[in-house]
Formats: C-alpha cells, structure tokens, sequence
C-alpha cells in the first residue's frame, strides 16, 4: 500500500496552504489557554519549548504523569498539572481552561484496546471541559485499509475525533529518523545494513520536526478539521541510505539484500536483541512492499515561517547525531545483546 496521496482534508475549510506560522498565527481564543499533554515526553517537551519561545503571550498548560518532572517548566509559568488517561477522573481539573490541545499519542502499544481507550478518555473529557480543538499525533499509516497493529490504534482515534464534535488537527507522523539511532550503530560496528530485496524506500521524519509541526498546529488557531501528512522531503532506499551513512559518517556500511524470513536472524547478526531483531525486520518487509514512503508532506506549509523552517534533511540528522551513532557500544548495550 503506498500512501500516496496521504493527505486528506476532511473539511472543506481544511488546507495544508491554510496553515499560517507559530509566530505570526491568529490568536488562541480569549482566556483560552493552549494545553499540551504528555508533559514529560520527547515531543511533547520540544514543542512546549517551541510555545514558549514563538507564544509567550499564550498561556500554557502542561499536563503529565509526573509533574515532579516538570518543575522547571512550573518555574517558567507554564501551569502543570497532573494527568493520567487511565484516570479518567483526574482530567477535568487538568484540561480546565484549555482552548485548545496537543494530544500526544501514548506509547501504550503492548496492550490493546488499552490505547484507544486512554486517548478516548482524554477526547470525552476535553469535550466536557470546552476544548475546541485538538491536535493529535497519529502515524503514517492510519489511513491505510490495513493499518497494522500499531496504526490502527490511531486510526480509532482519528475516527473518535471525526464521530464527536470539536475541531481537529490530525498529524499523520511518518516514522521517525530517530529509528536509526537503534539501527545505524549496529551496522558501523557490523558494516552490514540488512534489508529485504527490491527498492522499497522509507520517508523519515525527524522528531523534533514533528513536534514543530504540532506546536503550529496547535498554535496557528486553526479552527475546522484537517488531516495533514508529517514527514520529511527524501524517501530513502537502504542502499542510499548506506551510502549516505557511509559518507557522512566516516565508516563502511553496505546495504545487504535479505531474504525476509531471514532478516530477524540477518539483525540478530549484526547485534540486535531479539526483539529488536523482530521490529527491524518487519520494517524491512514494509519497506519492501512500499508502505513505509510517503510521497507528500505538509510539514512545510505547516511550519511556514516558524525556525527552523527548513525540514531537517537525511544528511543533517546523520550530521547531528553522528557522535551517538558511532559510539562504541555501553556496556550495558553488550550484556543486553548478549542475552
Ligand atoms: N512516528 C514514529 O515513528 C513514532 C515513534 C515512537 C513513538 N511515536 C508516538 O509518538 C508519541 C510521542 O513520541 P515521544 O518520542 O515523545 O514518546 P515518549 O518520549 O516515549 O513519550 C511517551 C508519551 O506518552 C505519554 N503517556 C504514556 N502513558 C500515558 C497516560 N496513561 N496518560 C497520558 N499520557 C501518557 C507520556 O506522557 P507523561 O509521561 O508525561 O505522562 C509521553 O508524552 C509516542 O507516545 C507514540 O505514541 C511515534
């Protein structure tokens, strides 16, 4: 299933081109405040950082499972509050006096329908409490007729938000480049990069994009209901891939074609842990049958002005991160490979 093309807009007053800067948007609502959840996550914190550097002027509130964690960002005036979708009873004081929100999708992935029903606790209860609007971090694949375990989970959130009321942001995230921060270490030190015969290409996206992304979305006032494509500008090939880590990097690696019932014992080969083994080489079989690129993107148009306004690139990432991909291996890393 290729994704193309991946980008739906549900309303008619729905257009990527619609979307207008962080820093040049439409006010949020009076008294309204902009609320992200998920305080203490990855995404969640670069784009809250991104809030308060582009809207100073909005108010802010963070809600988390571990406000504890939080305490500099309560020390910046961003309201923080305790909030866990498996406590239903805990949102309504955590989403009082949002406007609007980031809902960041849990990583509760090993037990469905778990998933589902903490994002439609935190929809109900932001429905309850006045939110107009939404913005949620969905995936690539959530339109596909075939979404795959880990999809569909987003898919039955996108349609909770489409069956209720409310305005909505849907932001399809591809799969993040962070996933070769797993996979690229292990091919320095092997120099062998296992994919599945063919020429299937994965569109990555960096993570700090995707939160840039979700804090325009959230930030740019946009009222209807539109569904937006997060990915980078490059769908890459293993074999380019391997040459352009090789380049930038500064060590031999080579894109090595796998039969796909041997790719998890191919990874294991290289290093992975079992279950890594497993969440590569199905990757891999993705690629190969196309579902991993995404041929359009509006992270661009979403951005607009705001810094960085340029999607990070392959070869930029592979830059910024190159001292923790050729790291030598922890040795916490070796015992857990090597049981
Ligand atoms: N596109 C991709 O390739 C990709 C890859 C990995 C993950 N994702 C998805 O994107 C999300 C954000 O990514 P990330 O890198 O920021 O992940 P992360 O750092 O692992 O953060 C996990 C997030 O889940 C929240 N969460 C977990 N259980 C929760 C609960 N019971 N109630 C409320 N929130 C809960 C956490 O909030 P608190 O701990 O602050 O409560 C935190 O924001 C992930 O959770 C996952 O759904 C996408």
């Amino acid at each position: 299933m290729n994704l193309t093309p991946s980008i739906s807009a549900i309303s008619s007053a729905s257009s990527a081109s619609s979307a207008s800067s962080i820093s040049s948007g439409p006010s949020v609502p009076a008294g309204g405040a902009l609320l992200v959840s998920g305080a203490s996550g990855a995404l969640a914190r670069q784009a809250i950082a991104l809030l308060q550097q582009h809207r100073p002027d909005v108010p802010l509130i963070a809600t988390t499972r571990h406000p504890d964690r939080l305490a500099d960002l309560a020390a910046s005036g961003v309201s923080v509050r305790f909030a866990d979708f498996d406590q239903p009873d805990s949102l309504a004081s955590a989403f009082e006096g949002a406007s609007r929100m980031l809902l960041v999708s849990t990583n509760t992935v090993d037990a469905p329908p778990r998933r589902v029903t903490q994002h439609r606790n935190a929809i109900e209860a932001a429905r309850r409490c006045g939110v107009q609007h939404v913005v949620y971090t969905s995936f690539a694949t959530a339109g596909a007729a075939q979404p795959g375990p880990i999809a569909a989970d987003h898919a039955a959130t996108e349609q909770l938000l489409r069956e209720g009321p409310g305005g909505f942001s849907v932001l399809r995230n591809a799969f993040y480049a962070e996933l070769l921060l797993a996979t690229l270490p292990l091919a320095c030190r092997s120099h062998r990069l296992p994919c599945a015969p063919g020429r299937g290409r994965m569109t990555y996206v960096a993570r700090s994009d995707c939160a840039a992304a979700a804090a325009a979305a959230l930030a740019d006032g946009f009222e209807g209901r539109r569904v937006l494509s997060i990915a980078g500008e490059e769908a890459l090939d293993a074999h380019t891939l391997a040459a352009l880590a090789s380049e930038v990097l500064g060590v031999r690696i080579e894109a090595v074609e796998t039969a796909p019932d041997q790719l998890e014992a191919a990874w294991t080969g290289c290093g992975a842990s079992a279950g890594m083994a497993r969440v590569f080489a199905g990757i891999d079989r993705g690629m190969a049958k196309g579902e991993m690129e995404v041929r359009e993107s509006d992270l661009r148009a979403l951005l607009g002005a705001l810094p960085p306004c340029e999607p990070m690139d392959m070869r930029a990432f592979l830059l910024a991160h190159r001292a923790v991909i050729v790291a030598p291996p922890s040795a916490a890393a070796v015992a857990a490979t090597a049981s």
